[in-house]
């Protein structure tokens, strides 16, 4: 029997290189992460096809940290690329750098967070340095980390402030790439906060990367200046 490829235990086939996949027309390839649901994953193919990010974008592959997370089998039916590598029990440089390497293969113009629940070392932000996104459900000011929707609807915010924001080596620092409020008043379950909260999420995140992309032409590395927040009208 023919050895496994190494590629070949952690299920990511051979991308297609980018003359298949068309590139020079403009697009910007999106590599999105996730490590769950995979909610906003959805809403961000959806725009790609039909929406916001319509002739702007393409995903070139959805990964996850978890080859069992739920997200990643919803991506492919939808007819994505899907690539996996277990993270569980791994070193995180490690394992950023493998993950990394694995993703350059897929050449993403950006690298776009959907749920994906892991703090990145140097080792995954450097290779990718300006071009990582997230969407983070809540003030980046006022909350970092997990369990943001928990925190409002514990505290009885009357609303909360969803935000698009670069990623850097920090936990939820880098800069605000977009925001917007959600009104809390009368949400009176948690799902309910959620339900409200995502309604806001599965919209802006489409909106401010599609004015990102635009802002940056195409959104190569080098020519960006991502670093100056999308005022409304970019939006
Ligand atoms: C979303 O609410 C997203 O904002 C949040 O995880 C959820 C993923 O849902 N991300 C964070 O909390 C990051 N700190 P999804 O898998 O259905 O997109």
């Amino acid at each position: 029997m023919t050895p496994a490829r190494p590629a070949d235990k952690h299920s990511f086939p051979t991308p297609p290189s980018r003359v298949e996949e068309g590139v020079g027309t403009g697009t910007a390839r999106l590599a999105i992460l996730l490590s769950g649901r995979g909610s906003n994953m959805v809403a961000l193919v959806q725009a790609a096809q039909t929406g916001a990010l319509q002739g702007l974008a393409e995903v070139a592959v959805v990964f996850s940290n978890r080859p069992d997370a739920p997200g990643l089998a919803t991506a492919a039916a939808l007819g994505c690329a899907t690539a996996s590598l277990p993270s569980q029990g791994r070193p995180r440089a490690a394992f950023d750098a493998e993950a990394a390497a694995l993703l350059q293969r897929y050449q993403p113009d950006y690298i776009v967070l959907a749920g994906y629940m892991r703090i990145l070392s140097p080792a995954f932000i450097q290779p990718f340095a300006g071009c990582i996104l997230n969407i983070h459900p809540a003030d980046t000011r006022a909350h970092q980390g997990l369990h943001a929707y928990e925190w409002a609807f514990d505290n009885m915010l009357p609303e909360t402030k969803i935000t698009v924001h670069l990623v850097d080596e920090g936990l939820d620092t880098g800069p605000i790439l977009a925001q917007q409020t959600v009104d809390l008043r009368g949400a009176d379950s948690l799902a309910e906060v959620e339900r409200r909260g995502l309604a806001v999420e599965h919209e802006l995140y489409a909106r401010a990367l599609a004015a990102l992309i635009k802002k940056t032409k195409g959104g190569h590395a080098e020519q960006r200046e991502a670093s100056r927040p999308l005022t409304n009208s970019d939006i």
